[in-house]
């Protein structure tokens, strides 16, 4: 049995407390005071394996190993290997939020705070907390929300955009290449052990991922989400996690000013969101030039990337992001009243429009897997 229809907007009893039916967007409405988001701290971590197995473990952690300074600086081919040593993950496998229920289930038991910890938290993916911290700025790809309550938590999970997956089915060869030398770039950077080196020399397989799972708050939302994180600094000054943690990215190598501007306007916001949000102190870039070699390096700390856009009348506010983010939490909170895992309401969203949301029992939109709820029921 399907049924959809539109949340009915309810009877207001109490103006500030009632369930809108929209949430505008604009980054005008979000630009007050910072709100209170507590430093992130690490509950635990689990990895996936070449198969795309869960195992509770940190079996793939990789530890940064940047090049040796003192010579003339990195050579990295980001095209070697392609396509003959890269085993790209089935991106047609919607995994939900199985993996992280995976953990939640062996650790719920021992959370700090107990059960009733998690029945008022949020859980969800890291990268749909992203999404929403960019969503007052973004004006290229809209997004839905899957939200479902069970058991008093409010469980998030992204659902692919009709458009989104039109254009991953359609991604262009070169794309296709673009994404693999983001990968291939890690492996230049990363070790497998502390203390020793990078080995380029085998396959890049992105089934292979390191999950950190953290706590933190957003004004009053307890959240608890995980992420994956590419690799930690074994000589940083804090070896606690998640200040030893290392963002990679690679970007095109810049030659102009207006290159730099619209790199700090645009690309940047997206690392500050993905870091801050996770704790992570710092994001490595490797440059790469157009015969897809990373040549220069460098090393934009977290709570910095602010600063090359404070100034611009174009640029973008760290205050908006975490604003609009607590904003939609609320609405969500609002809206997610009834308490069934079979029960979705989706919310979604495109660039110039406000965030709306409507309301569907069961299939295809339900994401808490049977064997979670029944096992967390019993
Ligand atoms: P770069 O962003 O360095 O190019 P992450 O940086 O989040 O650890 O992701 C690692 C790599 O995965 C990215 O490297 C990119 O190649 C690929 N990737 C991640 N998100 C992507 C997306 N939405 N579309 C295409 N590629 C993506
Ligand atoms: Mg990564
Ligand atoms: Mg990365």
């Amino acid at each position: 049995k399907r049924k959809s229809e539109n949340v009915e907007v309810a009877e207001p009893r109490n103006k500030l407390i009632s369930p809108a039916s929209s949430l505008p967007t604009d980054p005008t409405l979000y630009s007050g005071p910072f709100p209170f988001y507590g430093r992130p701290s690490e509950l635990g971590c689990f990895s996936l394996d070449a198969q795309r197995q869960y195992h509770g473990d940190a079996q793939a952690l990789r530890y940064y190993s940047p090049p040796p300074t003192n010579d003339q600086g990195p050579s990295f081919d980001l095209r070697d290997g392609y396509p003959d040593r890269y085993q790209p993950r089935d991106e047609e496998l919607q995994e939900g939020l199985d993996h992280l229920l995976r953990w939640l289930l062996d650790h719920r038991g021992k959370l700090e705070g107990g059960p009733g910890w998690l029945a008022g938290a949020i859980v969800t993916w890291r990268g749909h907390l992203t999404k929403l911290l960019t969503t007052p700025y973004e004006q290229q790809e809209g997004w839905q929300l899957a939200a479902s309550r069970f058991q008093g938590t409010l469980y998030l999970n992204e659902v692919e955009t009709p458009a989104a997956r039109a254009q991953r089915l359609a991604r262009p060869p070169l794309l296709r290449e673009l994404m693999y030398m983001g990968y291939k770039f890690e492996q230049y950077m990363c070790a497998d052990k502390p203390g020793s080196f990078p080995d380029p020399s085998g396959e890049v397989n992105t089934n292979v991922a390191y999950c950190s799972v953290l706590r933190s708050h957003l004004g009053n939302h307890r959240l608890l989400f995980s992420g994956e994180v590419d690799c930690m600094d074994p000589r940083a000054p804090c070896t606690q996690p998640p200040a030893c943690y290392v963002e990679l990215k690679t970007s095109k190598e810049m030659h102009r000013p207006g290159h730099w501007r619209n790199f700090y306007r645009h690309k940047l916001l997206k690392w500050w969101a993905q870091s801050f949000l996770l704790g992570v102190p710092n994001v490595v870039a490797g440059f790469r030039n157009p015969e897809g070699f990373v040549c220069s390096l460098k090393t934009f700390p977290t709570m910095e990337m602010f600063e090359y856009v404070r100034n611009d009348r174009d640029g973008w506010n760290p205050s908006v992001c975490m604003n609009f983010c607590a904003a939609f939490l609320n609405f969500a909170q609002n809206t997610v009243v009834q308490d069934d895992p079979r029960l979705v309401y989706l919310f979604s969203w495109e660039p110039g429009s406000p965030v709306t949301v409507s309301k569907h029992q069961d299939a295809p939109y339900t994401f808490l897997p049977t064997w979670y709820v029944e096992a967390v029921t019993q």
